[in-house]
């Protein structure tokens, strides 16, 4: 949203004229942000608090309360590792780790070229399968650390076509 922009302000004032008649605004307001953007800064919370009149202190709790919700951006592909009891017995501990060490982020950082985001998740009901990683809706079954650097690539691979670069 880059600080936001008068284009991105004007939008986010639409959005909460959208629910202006509703009793309880906020969640719809922050899910069609959180749609729209992927992500909602303190800066947005703020134009939300001023269009609203709901504190910014409700807002920043709301926020932050919800999974759901982001206060930062999020990248193209949201690697999820479950580190459930299932998937930790079988390695899942380590498969984290090799995504960490090769995209040189923590879990829930994202990448500085914006494309990929590291989580760590609880149990994503794949227990079968485990060590089990979702990426972008995806599950990868049985992930090896051996196999961490070729899925990486495959996905820089895929990005790449898909942006024609
Ligand atoms: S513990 Fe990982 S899918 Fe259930």
């Amino acid at each position: 949203m880059g600080g936001l922009n008068s284009a991105a302000a004007a939008k986010i004032t639409e959005i909460c004229a959208r629910y202006k008649d509703e009793r309880t605004p906020l969640m719809m307001i922050l899910s069609d942000i959180q749609n729209e953007y992927g992500y909602i800064p303190l800066e947005v919370q703020e134009l939300v608090s001023k269009e609203t009149g709901i504190s910014v202190a409700e807002i920043y709790g709301v926020v932050t309360f919800y999974s759901f919700f982001s206060l930062t951006p999020k990248g193209k592909y949201i690697v999820g590792c479950c580190l459930g009891t299932a998937c930790y017995v079988k390695g899942a501990q380590n498969v984290i780790d090799k995504f960490s060490e090769i995209l040189k982020i923590q879990p829930g950082e994202t990448t500085e070229d914006g494309l990929f985001t590291l989580d760590a998740l609880r149990c994503i009901g794949a227990c079968g399968i485990a060590p089990a990683v979702s990426i972008s809706g995806k599950v990868y079954p049985k992930m090896s650390v051996d196999q961490v650097p070729k899925v990486i690539e495959e996905l820089k691979k895929e990005y790449q076509e898909k942006e024609g670069a």
